[in-house]
């Protein structure tokens, strides 16, 4: 466990290492002290506030899987906008479609013949035949969640404890003390959220039944994999069994492939064979353009359209958008998943996450540390425990900010950047060996200072 950290040294090396990075990043100090002029705590969102050091670094410009700060350092980019930017950065003939269609214009209320591309395409990947596009895997969700509580007639979801699928309210719920209510630092909840979910820990499948047998649940928003408390991957067995269970009492599954998208070309869903009825994602779609998808299968959009037939509008019924499927969004999608998120692409990066889990095993053996590996496809993680955890409510208990922040700060300190929240990093078909190797050896080099004798 992190605790057997001395938390001594842990701060006489975290103390070092706060004075190095202001040392090293004094324009992005200076520009975040501007920033307060406008910006509540000086950055754009306030999520920016919480990476490792007293302020985050500013970015110059990004290619491939590296970028550039203000102060002229460059960095191997491991957290790559946290999947948004799982393309690598500005590629080519992403950049190249967009500029074209930037060109032609950006957003008509029209369609674009590249949507009917992207559905096909879309349809190959993940099985579904039936797609809608939006902006962000937030509105994904909760378009998804709509659909499914208005043509199933229910009430309710069905949520893991600690997922996370962006800012949609049904799904900001945790069990605390065995109590499910709203998570701890869910801002302005519009009412408790058990009034619209239910909310069972991953991998437990008699709190699933017992959830599910109130037959008031339309559907199961599930990450095949949680990916947003540290990878927790599922046990053997449970995903067929949530299947059947949802399809015995009727809740529809809607699978979350947002994240998953790092276990190949069709997510875990192809990767694994799931079968859901809907599914959402959205983050690299588009290259880092904003972009997002849901898929539904036959009998869902059969449903979903003679429910949208019979109201009186579906415009402003709560599905929409004005920018939802514009063309610049279908033009980027079109390029990302034809030349870029390849087939060929993912091998190559799956093979990365694999070297990097490697070399983060080897030195938690070389040091003797109580820690371990988990990875799915191209994103990999490391915890603090020897076990990685079954559940949300497992991995939540296991959070060792200290320790991460230190783990975190030391890599930015040596140019690699991780993912903030977790200790994730995730392969771009940009990245090379010599950047995964780069973690290695700083990553060798944290453990060595933190358990010297
Ligand atoms: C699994 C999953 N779904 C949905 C989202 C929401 O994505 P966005 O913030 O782009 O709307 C996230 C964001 O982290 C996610 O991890």
């Amino acid at each position: 466990m992190g605790s057997t950290v001395d938390r001594a040294r842990l701060k006489g090396l975290m103390d070092r290492e706060l004075s190095r990075f202001e040392a090293d990043h004094p324009k992005s100090g200076e520009l975040f002290e501007r920033g307060k002029r406008n910006l509540p705590a000086g950055v754009p969102m306030p999520w920016m506030t919480e990476w490792a050091g007293p302020y985050p670094v500013f970015v110059r410009e990004a290619q491939g899987a590296r970028f550039t700060d203000v102060d002229g350092r460059e960095y191997v980019d491991l957290c790559l906008g946290d999947t948004g930017g799982m393309t690598g950065h500005a590629p080519k003939e992403s950049v190249a479609a967009i500029a074209e269609q930037a060109g032609k214009g950006i957003t008509l209320m029209l369609p674009t013949e590249d949507s009917i591309w992207v559905g096909a395409e879309m349809q190959r990947r993940f099985g579904l035949p039936y797609w809608q596009f939006c902006l962000t895997a937030t509105d994904a969700n909760r378009f998804t969640i709509r659909l499914a509580r208005a043509i199933t007639g229910r009430p309710k979801i069905l949520v893991y404890n600690y997922c996370y699928h962006g800012s949609v309210d049904e799904t900001i719920i945790t069990i605390e003390g065995g109590v499910a209510g709203p998570r701890p630092g869910n801002i302005g909840p519009p009412v408790n959220p058990t009034e619209t979910t239910r909310v069972v820990e991953f991998n437990d499948l008699d709190a699933l039944e017992d959830a599910l047998a109130h037959e008031d649940v339309a559907c199961v928003l599930a990450e095949p994999a949680l990916t947003n408390i540290g990878i927790v991957l599922p046990d053997p067995g449970y995903h067929g069994a949530l299947r059947e269970l949802t399809r015995e009492h009727g809740t529809y599954l809607v699978i979350d492939e947002t994240h998953c998208i790092c276990a190949g070309p069709g997510g875990a869903t192809r990767a694994w064979g799931l079968e859901p009825d809907l599914l959402t994602i959205g983050k690299p779609l588009a290259s880092g353009v904003p972009a997002a998808a849901y898929g539904m299968s036959a009998e869902v959009a059969e449903r979903a359209q003679a429910y949208l037939a019979s109201v009186p509008t579906t415009d402003v019924g709560g599905i929409g958008g004005t920018l939802s499927g514009n063309a610049l969004s279908l033009a980027a999608m079109r390029a990302t998943l034809e030349d870029v998120l390849t087939d060929e692409a993912f091998e190559r990066m799956i093979a990365l996450g694999g070297r990097w889990a490697d070399g983060v095993r080897t030195a938690i053996d070389a040091h003797e540390l109580p820690w371990t590996v988990q990875r799915l496809g191209c994103r990999a993680e490391y915890w603090f425990c020897p076990e990685p955890p079954r559940n949300g409510g497992q991995a939540a208990a296991l959070d060792d900010h200290e320790l991460a922040r230190f783990t975190h700060l030391y890599a930015l300190n040596r140019r690699i950047l991780l993912t903030p929240f977790h200790n994730m990093a995730l392969m771009s078909p940009a990245t090379t060996e010599e950047d995964v190797d780069a973690h290695s050896r700083v990553f060798d080099e944290m453990a060595s200072e933190l358990t010297a004798r």
